[in-house]
Formats: structure tokens, sequence, C-alpha cells
């Protein structure tokens, strides 16, 4: 893995994010690590060796805060090398449920808030000319499927925007890598039945392992393997499947 001294992520309380977040303190990497819950975050700072990881609670949703907290965290941090932002937001939904607020908070949480905090980590890294992005998006987003119409938009969209960031920053010293994990055993999906699902710690050695790395990332062959088959596919299949 290359090492970061000074990183910021976003949905650092549990999860994905959390495990990305231990895993850069464990390797000397000063950690700005954001999300609501200050006790969960305040809990990973004491796990952590002393001084590595910053806990700031702030809410995704809350568009007009993100630049304060991004020069906090930049300030407190004395600089930057890497940002990801791993805050998801995935209820459930009904298979016959339109509610648009609920859909409201998933577009914000998955795709306004990561275009809020990584246009300044991108505007940032285009000064300094080095800086590497990472977005946390998932394989959901590849395909419109009927159990989560508006996650799966709200990961396609990611996936979009992040492609626009890394060829606008291509050979400008900045690297944007998207990776798009399958199922893990996080507490987004802890009231779903997964036989087989990734430990949020596995899934971060593999994140940090490729962050530098510009591009779109799968976390397992098998994926590549198999959504490069299902990107693919015609939509009526799809209809005939249960979710
Ligand atoms: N679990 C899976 O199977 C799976 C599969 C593919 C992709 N993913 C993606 O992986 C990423 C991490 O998910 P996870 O499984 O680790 O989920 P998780 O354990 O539920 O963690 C979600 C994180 O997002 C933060 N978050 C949610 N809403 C927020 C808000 N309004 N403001 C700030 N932070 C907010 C949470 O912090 P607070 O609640 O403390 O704010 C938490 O730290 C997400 O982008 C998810 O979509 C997950």
């Amino acid at each position: 893995m290359r090492t970061y001294e000074r990183a910021i992520v976003v949905g650092a309380s549990s999860g994905l994010g959390r495990a990305i977040a231990a895993r850069l303190a464990a390797s000397g990497c000063r950690v700005a690590a954001v999300a609501r819950r200050l006790e969960r975050l305040e809990s990973l700072a004491s796990e952590a060796p002393p001084g590595r990881i910053l806990a700031l609670r702030h809410d995704v949703r809350r568009l007009d805060d993100v630049p304060e907290a991004f020069d906090a965290a930049c300030r407190a941090l004395e600089g930057l090398d890497l940002v990801v932002y791993s805050a998801g937001f995935m209820p459930p939904v009904g298979p016959t449920e339109f509610d648009t607020p609920k859909d409201r908070q998933i577009v914000e949480v998955n795709f306004l808030g990561a275009v809020a905090w990584l246009n300044l980590a991108a505007d940032r890294f285009l000064q300094t000319r080095r800086g590497a992005i990472v977005g946390i998006g998932s394989v959901a987003g590849d395909r419109g499927r009927k159990g989560q119409p508006v996650y799966n938009a709200s990961k396609a969209a990611l996936h979009a925007y992040l492609e626009a960031l890394r060829n606008r920053l291509h050979g400008k010293g900045v690297t944007v890598a998207t990776f798009k994990p399958g199922p893990m055993r996080t507490e987004m999906t802890a009231h779903l039945r997964l036989s087989r699902a990734m430990d949020p710690d596995s899934a971060a050695r593999i994140v940090l392992s490729k962050a530098h790395v510009s591009g779109e990332h799968y976390l397992c062959l098998s994926h590549r393997l198999v959504f490069a088959v299902l990107r693919n596919t015609p939509s009526w299949i799809f209809r005939r499947l249960p979710v």
C-alpha cells in the first residue's frame, strides 16, 4: 500500500469508511474522520495511535457547510494528500414504494455530498498538482434494478461524475479512483440476508492498495467478470428477476 501523510475520510464512523480510516491511521497517516456520529468517531480515534484521527462531526446533506468543514480539516492536517468519500445511505425500499423525501436523502448523501466534498478536493489538488481522490460507488450503480431505483441511480451518477473528474484532472498530477464494492457486511446491509459478503476490513485493504490508481475498480475478479456480462445484459432479463 502507498503511504499517505494526510487524509480526509468522509463516512468514517462505520463500515468501509471506518476500516479505511483505521488502516490509514495505523500506517502513520493523520486522518480527518468525518460523519454525523461523533461518539463513533471518538471511539475510532481512541483505538488508533494517539493524535492520528481528528474527529469531525458533519452531515453531508448540509452542502453549505462543506467548504468550512473541508477547510477546517485541511488546516488541522496542515495539508492534504488523499480524500475518500465513503458516506452512503441505502434504506430498505418496498417493491411498490415511491417515496420522494427518502429518495432525496439517498441522492443527497450518495451523490450531492460527494460532489460538494470532491469538487473542493479537485480544486485544491489542481493547484498543488498532486493528490488522490477516491469515491466509493457500488456494483449497484452498473444497472437499473427493481429493488433500489434511486440508490442505483445515485451510484451511477457518482460513477459518471468521477469519470468526468478523472478526465479533467488527467495529466495534472491528480488521480481519481472509483471503487465498486459488491455486498459487504456493514450496518448498511445488517437487515439483509447476504450469503457471500466481504468484510469491511478486507475491502479497505483493497481500496487502499489501489487508491492512487486512476480508473474504475471492482474489489474482486469475479465481480469484474460478472459485471462485464451484466452491463451488457438486456433489461428484459432484469424484469424477470425478483430484485
Ligand atoms: N455495504 C455494502 O454492501 C455496500 C456495497 C457496495 C457499496 N457500498 C458503499 O460503500 C460505502 C460505505 O458503506 P458501508 O457499507 O460501510 O455503510 P455504513 O456502515 O452504513 O456506513 C455509512 C457511512 O456513511 C455515513 N453517512 C451516512 N449518512 C451521512 C450523512 N448524512 N452525513 C455524513 N455521513 C453520513 C455514516 O456516518 P453517520 O451515520 O455517523 O453520519 C457512515 O459512516 C457507501 O458509499 C455504500 O453505498 C456498500
